[in-house]
């Protein structure tokens, strides 16, 4: 869905209300999102069922630092914490790639497992970078229904911007087991295409 696409959703008088006092913050292909002010955000769904599924895994990742809060939720809206920071690949672009963030990256996969999460994964930009490195995920999906044991994608994003080596080097030396997996992984998928 772009920024101008046309639709329709009945939404109910307090959302009309708040809708009216909003800025627009983004979009992608499931939802438009509005700040309401500077500390939330709403967000608009085109459909029901994406909602609840979002919904449902912000639920479970409520008391996780990670993911932003929820405070209310309709059939077609969440409002949530807004997420301040830098998109993790325009980020890197601008600043670079450090230690930090490999380290943050690194706590963050080990989250998803303490979630419960099937997807050990995410996509650059759907992370935030906020104050002294910390990283939040805007855009959850699918992370109980697929099933993905390295985070593929974040590395396949990372090695785009030239930071795979250098994250790597940090998670050999903080998590050496998980580095001979993440690396096997990675550069078969690299090399041949293979997942
Ligand atoms: N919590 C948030 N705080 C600030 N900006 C946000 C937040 N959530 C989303 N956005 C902005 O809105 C855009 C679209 O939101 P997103 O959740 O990715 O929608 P979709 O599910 O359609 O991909 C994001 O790329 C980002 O620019
Ligand atoms: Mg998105």
């Amino acid at each position: 869905m772009s920024k101008n696409s046309d639709y329709y959703i009945e939404l109910n008088n307090k959302v009309e209300k708040i809708l009216k006092k909003c800025e627009f913050l983004g979009s992608g292909h499931n939802g438009i999102v509005y700040s309401i002010n500077n500390k939330k955000v709403i967000k608009i769904f085109k459909y029901k069922k994406v909602c609840q599924k979002e919904y449902s895994i912000l639920k479970k990742t409520k008391d996780s630092k990670y993911f932003p809060d929820v405070y209310d939720w309709g059939d077609y809206y969440i409002i949530r914490d807004y997420v301040g920071g830098e998109r993790l690949d325009k980020y890197i672009k601008k600043k670079g790639f450090n230690k930090k963030i490999a380290h943050n990256i690194i706590k963050l996969i080990k989250e998803f497992e303490r979630l419960h999460f099937n997807k050990l994964d995410i996509r650059c930009k759907d992370l935030y970078v906020g104050k002294n490195f910390s990283l939040t995920v805007i855009d959850p999906k699918n992370n109980y229904s697929k099933n993905v044991i390295y985070p593929r994608h974040l590395m396949k994003g990372l090695n785009k911007l030239g930071a795979l080596d250098e994250f790597l080097s940090v998670v050999k030396d903080e998590k050496p087991d998980v580095y001979e997996f993440w690396n096997l992984k990675i550069r078969e998928y690299l090399d041949k295409g293979i997942k």
